[in-house]
């Protein structure tokens, strides 16, 4: 019956099973009951194929992967049948359609490398021990950070995704204050202030255990944040991070002058990728045959480029609109800075955005 509904699909060099009225271009995803397939989320999966490939080149030892939550399994299929090394693939989903798809994708591509589970992620957590967890939901992964920090070993990563932008963004702020008890600001810079709550979210639940976190690639699209984390063990690591985890009021990162807003998160104000990390991942794109791999090149070297930035990013156009006056070119706006002795950087949030270490009133001289 599944067969007939189905069609198959290839990404990188694997093909696989997917639902044929699932597909769709864009948007987070679907609750119904057939296992879910978003084509659009290619770029993603393909990520998660250099980052486990330099994850298992990292290791000595025997790896545990964990696709937590598979739908048709695609993610971890591809896991097992791309990567070079000495690892294993759980593929997990408590749906009974999604469970027989995963098991069919793993006959098709003849795999000897995969456990498949049927359970809730929490209880599979907690269970077992895996040296990556992937938490790619409909929506929010909070639900499942917890068990995600008392399941990876140390040293090991999680990964999620987020697809919960509309309260991360702030356009619902009580849900983003139930779900990651932060609170979000609707401005131009939602984006980087979303995905470092996520992320401030994940630094707090793993502090609780004594854990730290040390984000190795964090990033915003329009419809979903993604975080690559390594999780480290002991109270110095958990002490360290959480001098990352704050609240910032908008008056310091120029988007309210209003004396009386509210602070925002508290949230993640710490590095938001790893430089070395990025620039090792970035090799193994030529290792792979991978369809997203122009673009995923393009956006490495601007993650590798914003590794080192402060926090938060000006726009052309949301300065000079406060200024009143036309935007300028940005390529203008990097060589005045940079002319005199300020880091400007550039951003993957915006292609107008800009980094910077200047002062708000030198930026407002150069504008
Ligand atoms: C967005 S889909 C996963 C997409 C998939 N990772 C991919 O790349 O195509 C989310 C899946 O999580 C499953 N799911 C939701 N809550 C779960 C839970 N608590 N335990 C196990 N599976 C769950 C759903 O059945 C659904 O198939």
């Amino acid at each position: 019956m599944i067969v007939q509904k189905t069609e198959i699909v290839k990404e990188g060099k694997t093909e696989s099973l997917v639902f044929k009225k699932k597909v769709s271009k864009k948007g987070p995803g679907s609750k119904d009951n057939e296992p879910f397939y978003n084509p659009s989320m290619e770029l993603n999966r393909d990520l998660s194929i250099v980052v486990n490939q330099w994850i298992i080149n990292n290791c000595k030892k025997h790896v545990h992967l964990l696709d937590g939550l598979g739908a048709s399994g695609i993610r971890g299929i591809r896991l097992a049948n791309e990567l070079d090394g000495d690892f294993d693939v759980t593929i997990n989903d408590w749906n009974e359609q999604a469970f027989s798809l995963i098991k069919k994708n793993l006959e098709l591509n003849k795999l000897d490398n995969v456990i498949v589970s049927h359970k809730n992620l929490n209880a599979l957590l907690s269970e077992n021990k895996y040296h990556y967890i992937d938490i790619d939901p409909f929506g929010s992964p909070a639900h499942f950070v917890d068990s995600a920090v008392r399941s990876v070993y140390n040293n090991g990563f999680i990964a999620c995704t987020a697809t919960d932008t509309a309260p991360l963004c702030g356009i619902y702020p009580n849900v983003c204050l139930r779900r990651y008890g932060a609170r979000p600001f609707h401005s131009y810079v939602m984006h980087e202030i979303g995905l470092r709550i996520l992320l401030g979210f994940i630094c707090r639940g793993a502090a609780k255990y004594d854990k730290g976190v040390k984000p190795i690639i964090s990033y915003s699209t329009d419809y979903y944040f993604r975080v690559y984390v390594k999780i480290r063990n002991g109270k110095s690591y958990a002490n360290k991070s959480m001098e990352n985890f704050s609240v910032i009021s908008p008056k310091e990162i120029f988007i309210s002058s209003d004396d009386n807003e509210h602070d925002i998160g508290p949230l993640w104000l710490g590095k938001l990728h790893n430089k070395n990390a990025i620039k090792e991942i970035r090799t193994l794109l030529f290792k792979k045959e991978l369809n997203t791999k122009n673009s995923l090149w393009k956006l490495l070297s601007l993650f590798e480029e914003e590794a080192n930035a402060p926090p938060f990013f000006y726009t052309t156009d949301d300065f000079a609109s406060f200024l009143k006056m036309a935007p300028p070119k940005i390529d203008k706006i990097f060589e005045k800075l940079t002319g005199k002795g300020y880091k400007v950087f550039r951003t993957h949030f915006s292609p107008t955005g800009f980094k910077t270490n200047a002062p708000l009133d030198e930026i407002k001289k150069v504008f």
